[in-house]
């Protein structure tokens, strides 16, 4: 016992004490921003039906954190969850610390039950609408996210609204999402994702209880969200899409929306009636309270076939009597109109001169059955394997080779190479894909198997850190190779990191000069030395002595 709080006072002087130095090195003077998190299991109802989640801290989303551009934060994760867990912030790019960037055996070891591990990173140059959510087996879909807002003191729409909204979209599951994992992964399911049994908005929405198994503790009219607005006031609204599977389009019945905001980057001010949105994906729109007094539907539509509602909630204006069923008034003008999103339409605020490509990837997706008969991912025929006793950060910190085929690891070894990178999907579904550690410009997108190279904006392109590769077509997105870790690109859609996709690293050895590595090094050194734990089964560490420890590879525990 002694030894482990040694071993933990030790990662906690280490990240607090030394690991601040090449951010003030920067010049900044951070604000550092103390966040305590405790994962824990907790039975709540959000939309009526009892069932026990995953919580941080025990709420349903997890609580907001907000922070300054430039601040520091220090995520403290207590692990009570009764397995082991890791935590990802979305949409941070982590320069300089890719060892606190939360992916189970790309950046770190999972954290064990009832351990402890401190997240510290800052957000130097990063503002915007982002989210923190696990990055462990389906711990997100339980439960385990919240909201990450860095306020931008010089932000360029500041003027241009009164006050802030944080609106989080989700499909949502009564079903824990491991059992829907399990299902996922058999032959029977021919990689057919879960249906969603309801949607929720900020963790509300209405269930008609006569659609729950018999014998489940359900509540009819449980409360949809609820949003105050004050009669000409300007709103800025963070929408972030926590969902495991679904693509959303979001409106407010009978007022516009300017977008100005796409992870984390400014936009052009682009009205919309409805904003398509799909997993991991954040806007800020400004909404003007402009309409007369009185109750209005927020409403998120499933953009796919999924046979379920709109989620619904409410937005209530001041001096409106209180109405929990407001009439509904949809905008009806079809998608093709163009008074909705498209890539082609949206503009980064600030134009910005893109360098010209100097290496180029071609990524073939694909998705069939593997020799058990489960529905695999495949890039390039190659389907992603993790060692789940071998980080791949602290692989290329002892120097080993990635010669597995199934590492999918492309390696970057020259700083500030511009890359391009071409993803052809063959799959009959769209993915939105999410690379970690950097934001890309999306170049295009459109249909079949060869990009069109007529067709891509090199002009003025938007730059996000997820997109959506289109059904039987493709994306063409570049990126500055600047940004030393091991990075994993993959698609959100949750169960298909279980069929992973793929996962690239990009690193560079000359730009880890800093104490960080020694670190990183010591933990892990250690973690190895004494065998402090190992996988034996999905989602469950135990503890036990180097001389037990079996090895194993993801593809053997599922
Ligand atoms: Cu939202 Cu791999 O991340």
């Amino acid at each position: 016992m002694a030894f482990y709080g040694i071993f933990f006072f030790y990662i906690i002087f280490w990240t607090a004490v030394v690991s601040p130095t090449p951010i003030l090195n920067r010049g900044y003077i951070p604000k550092t921003n103390n966040i305590d998190f405790t994962i824990e299991k907790v039975t709540l109802a959000p939309d009526g039906f009892t069932r026990q989640l995953s919580t941080v801290n025990g709420q349903f989303p997890g609580p907001t954190i907000e922070v300054n551009k430039g601040d520091r934060i220090l995520m403290k994760i207590r692990n009570k969850l009764g397995e082991s867990t890791a935590m990802h912030a979305h949409g941070m790019l982590q320069r300089g610390t890719p060892w606190f960037d939360g992916v189970p055996w790309m950046a770190q070891c999972v954290i064990p039950d009832d351990y402890e591990f401190t997240y510290n990173f800052t957000v130097a140059d990063q503002v915007g609408t982002h989210w923190y959510h696990a990055h462990e087996t389906m711990q997100y879909v339980d439960g385990v996210f919240g909201a990450l807002i860095i306020h931008d003191p010089d932000d360029p729409f500041k003027s241009e609204y009164d006050e802030e909204i944080i609106v989080m979209l989700n499909d949502y599951h009564h079903t824990n999402a491991q059992i829907l994992l399990k299902q996922f992964l058999t032959p029977e399911s021919h990689g057919e994702e879960p249906v969603p049994d309801n949607g929720l908005i900020n963790g509300k929405n209405n269930f008609d209880c006569s659609k729950a198994p018999p014998g489940s503790k359900c509540v009819d009219n449980a409360g949809l969200a609820k949003f105050e607005f004050v009669k000409d006031k300007k709103y800025r609204l963070r929408i972030i899409n926590t969902s495991a599977f679904s693509a959303f389009f979001f409106s407010i019945d009978k007022h516009d929306m300017e977008v100005i905001e796409a992870d984390g980057l400014y936009t052009k001010r682009n009205k919309i009636h409805r904003l398509p949105i799909n997993v991991a994906q954040r806007y800020s729109v400004i909404v003007t309270a402009n309409q007369p007094v009185d109750n209005y539907i927020m409403r998120s539509e499933f953009q796919k076939t999924i046979n379920l509602p709109n989620i619904k909630a409410i937005v209530h204006y001041e001096g409106a009597p209180d109405d929990p069923e407001p009439k509904d008034n949809p905008w009806s003008d079809s998608l093709t109109e163009y008074v909705d999103l498209d890539h082609k339409t949206l503009q980064p605020l600030e134009e910005e001169k893109i360098p010209e490509s100097t290496k180029k990837f071609e990524f073939k997706i694909d998705f069939h059955k593997n020799s058990t008969g489960v529905v695999k991912a495949f890039l390039n025929n190659s389907s992603y394997i993790p060692d789940i006793n071998f980080p791949t950060l602290d692989k290329i910190f002892k120097k080993k080779s990635f010669n597995e085929t199934s590492a999918n690891a492309y390696i970057f070894d020259k700083d500030g190479e511009v890359v391009d990178m071409y993803f052809i999907n063959s799959d009959d579904g769209e993915h939105p894909f999410h690379i970690h550690g950097y934001q890309f410009w999306v170049l295009g997108t459109g249909n079949g198997d060869k990009v069109d190279e007529n067709e891509l904006n090199t002009h003025n392109p938007i730059k996000r850190d997820t997109a959506t590769i289109p059904a039987s077509g493709w994306i063409a997105i570049r990126f500055v190779s600047d940004n030393p870790g091991a990075w994993g690109i993959h698609c959100h859609m949750i169960c298909y990191r279980f069929i992973p996709f793929l996962f690239i690293i990009l690193f560079f050895f000359d730009k880890f000069t800093n104490i960080f590595f020694l670190y990183f090094h010591f933990i892990f050194v250690l973690r190895v030395a004494f065998g402090i734990w190992s996988f034996d089964t999905v989602g469950h560490t135990s503890r036990r002595s180097a001389k037990n420890a079996t090895s194993g590879r993801m593809d053997q525990i599922m």
